[in-house]
C-alpha cells in the first residue's frame, strides 16, 4: 500500500490522477466519502478517466462518454466494452493508500 494523498485532497464526487513511476497512471475516485481506484486510461482510447465525470459509482470518459463502474472496473455503456483494472484502497489516519506499485499524485 502506498500513501498517495490526504483524504481532504479529493472532495466527494471528485477524482485525482495518480502518476506512477513504473506503470500506467491510476485514477482515484471519492464517491460520497468512499474511495475507489482504477486504471486511469480508458479501455476504448487514450483518455484520462480522472478527467471524466463521476456520477455515483460511474465514471464517464471525457472522450466518447462511455462509462465504467469504479467499484468493479466493468464497462457499463458503449463504446466501452473492455473492463479496466481496479486497485484496493485503504484510508488510515486521514491518508489514502492504494495497493499498486510506485504511485504519486499528479
Ligand atoms: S476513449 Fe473513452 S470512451 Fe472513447
Amino acid at each position: 500500500m502506498l500513501k498517495v494523498c490526504q483524504v481532504d485532497d479529493v472532495e466527494p464526487g471528485d477524482t485525482l490522477q495518480l502518476i506512477c513511476k513504473d506503470r500506467p497512471p491510476i485514477a482515484l475516485y471519492n464517491v460520497d466519502g468512499t474511495f475507489f481506484a482504477t486504471d486511469d486510461i480508458c479501455s476504448h482510447g487514450d483518455a484520462s478517466l480522472a478527467d471524466g465525470l463521476l456520477e455515483d459509482f460511474a465514471i464517464e470518459c471525457p472522450f466518447h462518454a462511455g462509462t465504467f463502474d469504479v467499484r468493479t472496473g466493468e464497462a457499463l455503456t458503449r463504446p466501452c466494452v473492455h473492463k479496466i483494472n481496479t486497485y484496493p484502497v485503504k484510508i488510515e489516519d486521514g491518508f489514502v493508500y492504494v495497493l499498486a506499485n510506485e504511485t504519486a499524485p499528479a
